[in-house]
């Protein structure tokens, strides 16, 4: 397939690039202008230039696509998402209105006890149903890369459960899938007052069932005040490395919760939310392998502090944005809105909310190799947009449709 008539192309890197920090966020993604062509090759890119350099004879034989003047840019990979659960939490959408904090729900029996409970009740094939139209929906969003967790089971056989529904997502949508196992979300409603108990479970039922059937690359632990502590979280963290299964972490979304230290020095592949984190914090995460990803979604809903993506990015860190789409604190899945956030109330120029939410979501989740950037070699994952002014258009004008088709793995999204 050959794609033509494409404006701009957006997004591009060589292939040994899997991050960028910094100044790199800004500057290191390649564009080329005027008119230009990509060549898809199965379910990856081969190549692409101006179309000033495209003879007659390399159009014949080839399924020609016209872009008509949009530009292309990668699938947005969405490296922390909480989309299979059941039903919504819409009930305590009021109560939120009505000035009640995420903590004071959650301490009332709402929050992710009552999707626990929620999700108790649907069966494996109403959960996959509900959370297909999910991820479809984001699909044609443009994610084309996303993580998924667990955490509303919260017993042994419903984290199960998410997990399948997680492995069957994977199976069946043309999207790039991680799984996370997200056991310690909270703790379960049968184990209320017996924390520690839960960790055990955690630990010793949970996990090795997990293991077993090989249904979470990563693991995670909402390491925050009124949650799990740091003790407990390098526990859980220790066990699942015994198994393989490397950390993601929340952290500091609550309080600055001493999650990011300990997400660090067990090689976290990302440490998520970030909104009360200081400068220690971004001390810590110097020099290491882990990726701060903020979820602005989050902030936006819940009315709390954004995280601090500009200080965070000009002290040469590696931010990724996500949208932490679930039913508590972020009902929305959309990575334009979480771009446009990204820019409008965390002043992170366009270029760099590209970056965050393309090749370091990918690198958070770890499939930078295949997905997030426009480099021969790597899954045609892209959007085409229709004709806009520039590239900064998509989260100025954030609410103006801006996609005209999506490809993910070289075929169009119906
Ligand atoms: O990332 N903070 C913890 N977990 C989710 C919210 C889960 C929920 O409220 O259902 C989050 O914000
Ligand atoms: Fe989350």
């Amino acid at each position: 397939m050959l794609i033509v008539n494409i404006s701009s192309i957006l997004g591009i890197l060589p292939p040994e690039t899997v991050r960028l920090s910094g100044k790199e966020m800004d500057t290191a993604m390649q564009r080329l202008d005027g008119s230009a062509w990509l060549l898809v090759d199965g379910e990856h890119i081969s190549a692409f230039g101006s179309m000033s350099g495209l003879k007659t004879e390399d159009l014949t034989g080839r399924h020609i696509v016209d872009a008509r003047g949009g530009m292309l840019l990668p699938s947005f990979c969405d490296s922390h998402t909480h989309i299979v659960y059941a039903g919504s939490r819409d009930g305590e959408y009021l109560d939120k209105i009505r000035g009640l904090s995420y903590e004071e729900i959650a301490r009332r029996g709402g929050g992710i006890l009552n999707s626990a409970d929620l999700l108790h009740r649907t069966s494996e094939d109403e959960l996959y149903r509900q959370a297909r139209i999910r991820l479809d929906e984001v699909t044609a969003k443009g994610t084309g890369a996303i993580e998924i967790k667990s955490g509303y089971g919260l017993t042994v056989a419903d984290e199960l459960k998410m997990l399948r529904v997680i492995a069957r997502l994977k199976q069946e949508s043309p999207a790039v899938v991680r799984s996370t196992f997200l056991g310690a979300h909270a703790v379960g409603r049968a184990y209320t007052g017996r924390q520690s108990e839960y960790v055990d479970l955690v630990i010793n039922d949970m996990l090795p069932a997990v293991a077993a059937e090989g249904l979470a690359e990563f693991v995670d632990v909402f390491c925050d005040e009124g949650f799990f502590t740091v003790d407990e979280t390098a526990r859980i963290l220790d066990a699942a490395a015994r198994y393989g299964i490397r950390p993601k972490i929340h952290a500091c979304e609550l309080a600055n919760s001493g999650g990011v230290q300990i997400g660090v020095s067990r090689g976290a592949l990302s440490v998520d939310h970030l909104e009360r984190m200081e400068q220690p914090e971004i001390d810590s995460l110097h020099g290491s392998g882990t990726i701060a990803t903020m979820l602005p979604g989050a902030s936006f809903f819940l009315g709390i502090p954004f995280a601090p993506a500009r200080r965070a990015v000009d002290s040469g860190l590696a931010v990724a944005l996500a949208s932490d789409y679930n039913p508590g604190s972020s009902p929305s899945g959309d990575m334009r809105m979480v771009m446009a956030l990204g820019c409008i109330r965390m002043r992170l120029t366009p270029a760099e909310a590209l970056a965050a939410c393309t090749v370091n979501g990918a690198a958070a989740m770890d499939v930078a190799g295949t997905c997030g950037a426009i480099t021969p070699g790597r899954l045609a994952n892209f959007i085409i947009t229709r004709p806009i002014p520039s590239d900064a258009f998509i989260t100025y004008a954030y609410t103006t449709p801006f996609i005209s088709e999506v490809y993910l793995r070289g075929k169009k999204l119906s």
